[in-house]
């Protein structure tokens, strides 16, 4: 390889947990040395790698490679794609054939995918022999900008998202920017929605760089990695002074309330995608925010044009297929576990890159502004 093709240096991202405190390690072709980095973390001898079928034909024999370079000897669980996967019955295939595997105390778990695998085999890891160190390898941007950083692992329950859990941090994340070369677009864009909320929620100068070069972030320059980097940074900082959630972490919720129940009502399913109900549930916030007066309609503008320009849905009408109803998105709302006391805890704006908790937003107004929003064309 001659000097000029040699990939740059890898970026390093801290997460300050005191003696539980793990890099996030972001750059080109960092897959290969994976089993080297996790090595000098731990000796151990067996690694156990979950992935669902689409990482696992392109990246599992890479990932067994680079960690029987390093001595390790691996075992795979492979799972099916979606979102499906959060469920109790894959949850507990996973959790079986680790314990089949003699996956043991001293073993490390490497989830490796996007955030369906990064929350199951996450959560696995945290509940088999009571708990096992895990390596986070996302393979999506999504993954790489969020869902592997902070130590949310979770299912789902029929009742709503991310309803059966444990925080547990993984001891490394090895964020291989050139495995989003396979990514399907849309998947980008999904993940670029959460980008854009890192940016929306405590840095509007963020927020501005990814205006200007939203074109080089999906063609895959250097401002690829600047972009995931800075997003883990933001990130790691909130999780750093609040781990469990108990006030700031909230703040990354930005979108999730009203996503979550867009989500839900298109059935979990293509129709829209985690990042795109996002998307949506941002520009619901901005306009929420907009109508209380706490935020300029020209803000709210902005925003939705970014949002747009991305591919990204921003109303109601780009949900593929039926509509959801006022009814069922409030039942959704109401489930959602950021409801405190009857309550709706919605994460609002008074600005780009200012957003604030408001813990006691009235139902009425919810279903007044979901009502007006069901009916734009
Ligand atoms: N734990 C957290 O803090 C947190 C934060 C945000 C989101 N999440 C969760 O993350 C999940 C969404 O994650 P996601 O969007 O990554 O979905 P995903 O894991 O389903 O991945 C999306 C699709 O892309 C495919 N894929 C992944 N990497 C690929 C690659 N490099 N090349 C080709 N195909 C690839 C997968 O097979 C899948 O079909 C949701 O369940 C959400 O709740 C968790
Ligand atoms: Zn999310």
């Amino acid at each position: 390889m001659t000097a000029a093709l040699r990939p740059a240096d890898p970026i390093v991202v801290k997460v300050a947990l005191g003696d539980r405190t793990y890099d996030i390690v972001i750059g080109r072709g960092l897959l290969a040395s994976l089993g080297r980095r996790v090595a000098m973390l731990r000796p151990a001898t067996k690694a156990a790698i979950i992935c669902d079928d689409a990482v696992a034909s392109l990246y599992l024999p890479a990932a067994a490679e680079a960690l029987a370079a390093a001595g390790f000897a691996s075992i795979s669980v492979v799972v099916g794609q979606g979102e499906g996967s959060k469920s109790f019955s894959t949850f507990e295939r996973a959790c079986e054939e680790l314990i089949a595997a003699r996956i043991e105390r001293g073993d490390v778990v490497i989830a490796l995918g996007g955030g369906v695998v990064g929350d199951l085999a996450g959560f696995a890891a945290a509940v088999v022999r009571r708990g096992l160190d895990y390596v986070q390898v996302p393979t999506s941007l999504l993954a790489q900008v969020d869902s592997s950083v902070g130590g949310k692992t979770a299912i789902n329950s029929s009742h709503g998202k991310n309803l059966i859990g444990a925080f547990h941090q993984p001891i490394l994340v090895v964020a291989d920017t050139s495995v989003l070369d396979t990514l399907a677009p849309r998947q980008f864009r999904a993940g670029y929605a959460e980008l854009v909320k890192h940016g929306l929620l405590g840095d509007a100068a963020f927020f501005s760089w990814l205006e200007a070069n939203v074109a080089d972030v999906f063609a895959g320059t250097g401002a690829r990695e600047h972009a995931i980097a800075t997003s883990c940074r933001m990130k790691a900082e909130i999780v750093a002074r609040d781990e469990r959630e108990s006030g700031e972490r909230a703040l990354l919720n930005l979108g999730h309330t009203f996503g979550h129940a867009f989500e839900a009502a298109a059935g979990f399913s293509d129709r829209l995608l985690h990042g795109e109900a996002v998307a949506l549930g941002i520009a619901c916030a901005f306009e929420l925010s907009a109508k209380r007066g706490l935020v300029a309609p020209a803000e709210t503008e902005r925003v939705a044009r970014h949002l747009a320009a991305a591919g990204l849905p921003t109303r109601v009408a780009e949900i593929a297929g039926e509509t959801p109803s006022v009814d069922r998105l409030m039942d959704l709302i109401a489930q959602d576990k950021k409801v405190k006391r009857g309550h709706l805890a919605f994460i609002l704006v008074r600005g780009i890159g200012a957003a604030f908790v408001a813990p006691d937003v009235d139902a009425a107004e919810v279903r007044a502004f979901l009502t007006e929003k069901l009916a734009e064309r």
